[in-house]
């Protein structure tokens, strides 16, 4: 049974308006079990859609869209609710790999944390993978000191962006992220209302958010994450390299199709998938202007032929449907990322994870709402980062663990590659500027994720040096070639950054709130073995 290309309405996630007007409000965030109709075309006896078991947040996969104001703080509360009818602990949906750094509840249930990615957010609020908690917070992890019923505060106190919200549990993020816990987080400013009010951005209904996740399913319609261990000798389910889909979801629908009117929209495209790159096109004619990326606007649009997308990443672009050419046509959106990325397999086309989902330029002309004119700049020039005090030197390095399992991992040049509960080495002081050199000497390129701040990407260089192959540690470090500034759609504010192998990315950031936080690269399949490390910000505890 083909599912069903095209077909499938782009599903809209309901909005929680947490914006000015609304007060003190508390936003209440429920994670349960529940069903959900993924668009796979397949049907009971009776005709009913089959539907697949899936988690979410209120009762939704992708979770409500949160949408907040620069300046005007946020408090949600995160509700453990992985229980049946009678209030009892349902056990994970997909199978657990035990013999990896773990949530070890001592009661029963699922953990779970929530991450608000991208967010400028204190560390007791910040959703860290020891701050995991079972149903009704019975069983908790070492960092978990709000109680589940103290709401999580987000100030707020950054840029317009496209921010997500996503499970962190320490060795299951991979599971209960593919179970379906992620959801979009929208924060607007002043200056982009005034961009929308001057008709020089799209808002609503044409700004548009488009999560794009790979899943694989059962016959039966449900979903499969794959544990087979690929190490002789080991039993029971195993975490693996990577995760790679064949189906594609769109905002948790299988290859979705959205309508348009002959306008210009604004989409927001979150990549929320384990492993997989996008390298998304659209048909020629249809012009991409890109104008944010993770952590908001840039400095102006910039016109992309195609966009290339990192687990975690996050790019927004105007598409303009209104050429005469364009109208009835179905525009596919497109993908011919490797996997792994960059070196891996291809993505032919006939590989159905080279197509993403549809627009549809049929729907005529609302004029309720007024047209939108992008203009060539928004006078926004990105804020200069103050000068650094610091160079760090950092390494990404595949070993292996006690049973012969790939272990991405990170560490520093001299010390080599580090385990996540290895002690804290990134350690920058209060207020402090440094730059990150990360060394890549995987094969892969990995996204790396750094949580609080907006960083900058300065610059990525070839190099060679001398690896211990046993350590990680890296010497002899000879720069080659010339340095190369990221491209235009890259050159703004980050906070997930694809490294490529090979090479060294040097990036720039302000640590601006005290306390733990962590860096990781977001293949979710990498972070939760073991490519995650602190990252404390100001003077460590004693
Ligand atoms: Cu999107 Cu630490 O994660
Ligand atoms: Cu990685």
């Amino acid at each position: 049974k083909d599912v069903p290309k095209f077909v499938n309405p782009l599903p809209i996630p309901s909005v929680i308006n947490a914006g000015p007007g609304s007060g003190n409000q508390v936003i209440t965030m429920t994670v349960s079990q529940f069903q959900q109709d993924l668009g796979l075309g397949l049907k009971d006896a009776l005709g009913k859609p089959i539907l697949t078991t899936v988690w979410g947040y209120n009762d939704q996969y992708p979770g409500p869209t949160i949408v907040a104001t620069k300046g005007k703080p946020v408090s949600v509360k995160w509700l453990n609710r992985l229980v049946d009818a009678n209030g009892n602990a349902l056990p994970h949906l997909l199978p657990v790999d035990p013999t990896i750094d773990l949530a070890k509840p001592t009661s029963p249930g699922v953990p779970i944390v929530t991450h608000l990615h991208g967010g400028h957010t204190e560390s007791a609020s910040d959703g860290l993978p020891e701050a995991w908690y079972t149903p009704y917070g019975q069983s908790k992890g070492p960092i978990f000191k709000k109680g589940e019923q103290v709401p999580y505060y987000y100030d707020n106190s950054q840029e317009a962006a496209t921010l997500w919200y996503h499970d962190h549990t320490l060795g299951i993020t991979r599971l209960n992220v593919y179970a379906g816990l992620a959801g979009f987080y929208l924060l607007t400013d002043g200056i982009e209302k005034a961009l929308q009010q001057s008709n020089w951005l799209p808002a609503q209904p044409y700004d548009i958010g488009l999560a794009i996740q790979d899943r694989m399913f059962t016959a039966d319609g449900q979903l499969f994450y794959p544990s087979e261990s690929e190490v002789e000798g080991t039993t029971g389910p195993s975490i693996l390299p990577e995760f790679f889909g064949d189906i594609i979801l769109v905002n948790g629908k299988a290859w979705p199709k959205l309508k348009v009117e002959p306008r210009q929209y604004r989409f927001r495209l979150l990549n929320g998938s384990d492993s997989r790159f996008y390298n998304l096109k659209l048909p020629e004619g249809v012009a991409m202007w890109q104008i944010a990326s993770d952590q908001g606007l840039l400095a102006q649009p910039i016109l992309q032929n195609e966009l290339l997308l990192g687990p975690g990443e996050r790019k927004e672009v105007i598409l303009d449907f209104s050429n005469a050419a364009l109208q009835g046509k179905t525009l596919i959106l497109t993908n011919n990322a490797r996997t792994p990325y960059p070196f891996g397999d291809d993505v032919d086309a006939d590989d159905s994870p080279s197509q993403i989902m549809a627009f549809s330029v049929t729907l005529p002309l609302n004029k309720a709402y007024p047209l939108t004119f992008l203009p060539a700049t928004f006078n926004k020039p990105l804020a200069k980062m103050p000068p650094a005090t610091k160079t760090r030197k950092l390494i990404l390095f595949e070993g292996e663990d006690e049973y012969g399992r790939l272990l991405p991992m990170l560490g520093t040049m001299e010390g080599g590659a580090m385990r996540s509960h290895d002690p804290i080495t990134e350690n920058p002081g209060m207020n402090k500027t440094e730059i990150w050199e990360i060394y890549n000497l995987t094969p892969d390129a990995h996204p790396i994720h750094l949580h609080l701040v907006s960083f900058r990407v300065l610059s990525n260089q070839k190099f060679n040096g001398t690896v211990n192959e046993e350590t990680g540690m890296l010497s002899n470090v000879q720069l080659e070639g010339p340095l190369m500034v990221p491209e235009p759609g890259q050159a703004g504010r980050k906070d997930t950054y694809p490294v490529a192998p090979g090479q060294v990315t040097r990036l720039i950031a302000t640590f601006d709130k005290q306390g733990l936080y962590t860096w990781h690269c977001h293949i979710l399949s990498h972070e939760d073995h073991d490519m995650m490390r602190p990252l404390y910000v100001g003077q460590l505890p004693t």
